[in-house]
C-alpha cells in the first residue's frame, strides 16, 4: 500500500541549494529518499546536504552544460547509487520589460530553465532506459503564468511554457521506461529570492495578495510535499500532469466578485 514513503529513491534535485529547491531536497530526504543537490553556488549546497535526514550528496553544476551535467550524474550515482527521481527546479529570473531585455538576459533564462530542464531530463532518460527501465519520476518546477503569459518576465514565461510542453511530452514518450513525468506550477511562494527579485516593494506585495483568493503567500513546504507526492508511489498512476499550488491565484479573474 503506497503511504509516501521513498525509501529506495536517489534523487537529483537542481538548484537544490536554496528555496523551494532546498525545500524540496529536505522533504524526499525526510521520508527516505538519498538526495543529490546541484546548483551555481558551492555553499549553499553545502548548507542544504548538511540538514539532510539521511545521506546526501552536492556538486557544482550549471544546468546549462550537458557535459557538466553528465559529470554530476555520475559522481552522484558513485556515492549513492543509480538517480530514480529528477527535480527540474534551477531558475532563474528577474522582472524586465521585453523592449528592455538584451538578448543575453533572454538567452540566461531559457538556458537555465528550458535547456536545463532538457539537459537533466535527458541525461535521466538516457540512464534509467540503459537499466532497462524502472520507476523512475521527473517534476518540473513551472509557473502558472506558463499558460496565462507573464508580463515583465517574458523570458521566463516562454521557457516555462517551453517546459509544461516538454512534461506532457516526455510523459507520453518515457512512459513505457516507467518514467513518470508531472510538473507543479507554484504560485506566488514567499523565498528570500523572489522576496528579492519578485516582490521587493511593500506595495507590489500587497496588490499581489489582493490577487491571491486564499489571501496569504505560498510557503515553500508547500510545495515540497506536492513534490513528494508525485515522486511517489501514491501517484503512480499521474502522469503528464501539472499541478498548481498558488491559493487559487491564476483562476482570480472574475469581473464581480464575491
Ligand atoms: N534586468 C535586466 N537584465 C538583467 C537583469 C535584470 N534584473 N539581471 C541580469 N540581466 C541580464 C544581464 O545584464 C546580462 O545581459 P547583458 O550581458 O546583455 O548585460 C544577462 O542578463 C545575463 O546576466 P548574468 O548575470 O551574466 O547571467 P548569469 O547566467 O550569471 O545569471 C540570471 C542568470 C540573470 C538569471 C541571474 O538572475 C541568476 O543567476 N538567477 C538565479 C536565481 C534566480 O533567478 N532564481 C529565481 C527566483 S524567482
Amino acid at each position: 500500500m503506497p503511504d509516501g514513503d521513498l525509501t529506495g529513491r536517489v534523487a537529483f534535485v537542481t538548484g537544490g541549494g536554496t528555496g523551494i529547491g532546498r525545500a524540496m531536497a529536505l522533504e524526499l530526504s525526510r521520508r527516505g529518499a538519498k538526495v543529490a543537490v546541484v546548483g551555481r553556488r558551492r555553499e549553499p549546497l553545502d548548507e542544504t546536504v548538511a540538514m539532510l535526514d539521511g545521506p546526501g550528496f552536492a556538486t557544482q553544476c550549471d544546468v546549462r552544460e550537458p557535459e557538466t551535467v553528465g559529470g554530476a550524474f555520475d559522481a552522484a550515482e558513485d556515492l549513492l547509487g543509480p538517480v530514480t527521481t529528477l527535480v527540474n527546479n534551477a531558475a532563474g529570473n528577474f522582472l524586465v520589460h521585453a523592449e528592455d531585455l538584451s538578448p543575453n538576459g533572454w538567452r540566461a533564462v531559457i538556458g537555465i530553465v528550458l535547456d536545463g530542464t532538457f539537459y537533466c531530463s535527458r541525461e535521466l532518460g538516457r540512464r534509467v532506459i540503459a537499466r532497462g527501465g524502472d520507476n523512475a519520476q521527473i517534476v518540473n518546477i513551472v509557473a502558472t503564468y506558463a499558460w496565462t503569459g507573464g508580463p515583465g518576465t517574458v523570458h521566463s514565461a516562454a521557457a516555462k511554457a517551453g517546459v509544461v510542453n516538454l512534461t506532457r511530452t516526455l510523459a507520453v514518450e518515457w512512459a513505457s521506461h516507467g518514467i513518470r513525468v508531472n510538473a507543479i506550477a507554484p504560485g506566488p511562494i514567499d523565498t528570500e529570492e523572489t522576496r528579492k527579485r519578485l516582490w521587493a516593494d511593500d506595495a507590489v506585495r500587497e496588490a499581489l495578495l489582493q490577487k491571491i483568493p486564499l489571501r496569504r503567500f505560498g510557503r515553500e513546504e508547500e510545495i515540497a510535499r506536492a513534490c513528494a507526492y508525485l515522486v511517489s508511489d501514491d501517484a503512480a498512476y499521474v502522469t503528464g500532469g501539472v499541478l498548481a499550488v498558488d491559493g487559487g491565484a491564476w483562476l482570480e479573474k472574475g469581473m464581480f466578485g464575491p
